[in-house]
């Protein structure tokens, strides 16, 4: 990884593949999403303009329309809200309550794709919750799952049931955390189907403050969700991504092998995502990604 990014007044804290996060106060983390973007678990070279702005335009966006449903962590997101040496990233910048992560990622289904299919294929079972046999992929499962997964630090999450989380945090928080992530779920996928977007799966964070549940992190993005559009689904195969496809298709058709160094993208496969990723938040939002910046911005 490169040289770890500066900010002025603020101390780097991490990076992943996409964000990079800093320390702001003690109390508070300030989470700035790059254009970076992976595919195949590979950070390509090119980065997409204006990507890592619609990850948080649609961050902000579900964060408000399920505050009803459990507090966040979001306390800042207009320029004039963030710390002096993250003013000109409004737009990619998050100041967000700093909490004590719960070390799972809270992963809600609702049709059967990903690790969920393949462990349907293998045993009839996701996270160890046996479902009605002839069920096919992509198919709509008949009521959304949680399938918490834990956060692994190296190498690939894992599948858990429910009675693991339960074991680890108690039944009680194990619960709540089940009934927040499916009615979040459902709140975001009821949402997005009348926009003509399916949310195949997605994952949400919480965090504890003071012994209380806050949600975390990225919600409902398509980094942190399977978006499919709802012309494209057909039971029995997996649809295109909403989004990824189009860099993943013109990926595949180079014959990559997937281990980096990575092809260099074209423009107009740069443009061609850029796009797709504005028409997403444009289509779940209803407003333009435009006034939505000059609002950051302010
Ligand atoms: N309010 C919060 N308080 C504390 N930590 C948070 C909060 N919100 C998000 N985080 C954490 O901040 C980090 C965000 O980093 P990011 O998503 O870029 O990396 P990652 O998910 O760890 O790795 P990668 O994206 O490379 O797979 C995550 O570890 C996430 O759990
Ligand atoms: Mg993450």
């Amino acid at each position: 990884m490169s040289a770890a990014p500066v900010l002025e007044g603020l101390r780097h804290h991490s990076s992943g593949k996409v964000r990079d996060v800093y320390e702001v106060d003690g109390e508070h983390l300030l989470l700035v999403t790059t254009d970076r973007i992976s595919a195949f678990d590979v950070v390509l070279d090119d980065p997409v303009p204006g990507r890592g702005e619609v990850l948080t335009a649609l961050t902000q966006f579900w964060l408000g329309r399920t505050a009803d449903l459990v507090p966040n962590h979001l306390t800042g997101w207009r320029a004039s809200e963030l710390p002096p040496g993250a003013r000109h990233l409004a737009g990619r910048a998050m100041l967000v309550r700093k909490l004590e992560m719960i070390p799972f990622e809270c992963i809600a289904r609702g049709y059967l794709a990903g690790s969920g299919w393949k462990e349907y294929v293998a045993g009839g079972t996701v996270c160890g919750v046996r479902l009605p046999e002839g069920l096919r992929e992509a198919g709509r499962l008949p009521e959304p799952l949680f399938t918490p997964s834990t956060k692994a630090v190296t190498g690939h999450d894992e599948n858990v049931p429910e009675s693991y989380v339960a074991e680890h945090l108690g039944a009680q928080l194990a619960s709540r955390l089940r009934d927040l992530t499916v009615g979040l779920y459902l709140r975001g996928a009821e949402h997005a189907a009348a926009k003509g977007i399916l949310v195949a799966d997605t994952k949400f964070e919480f965090g504890l403050a003071g012994g209380e549940v806050v949600l975390a992190d990225e919600v409902l993005t398509p980094d942190s969700s399977r978006f499919w559009p709802a012309g494209a689904w057909r039971p029995g195969s997996s649809p295109p991504s909403f989004d990824k496809q189009f860099v993943r298709d013109w990926l595949e058709s180079t014959g990559w092998d997937k281990t980096p160094p990575p092809p260099r993208l074209p423009a107009e496969v740069v443009q061609g995502t850029a796009a797709r990723y504005r028409e997403a938040y444009e289509r779940l939002s209803g407003h333009s990604l435009d006034d939505w910046l000059t609002e950051a911005r302010e």
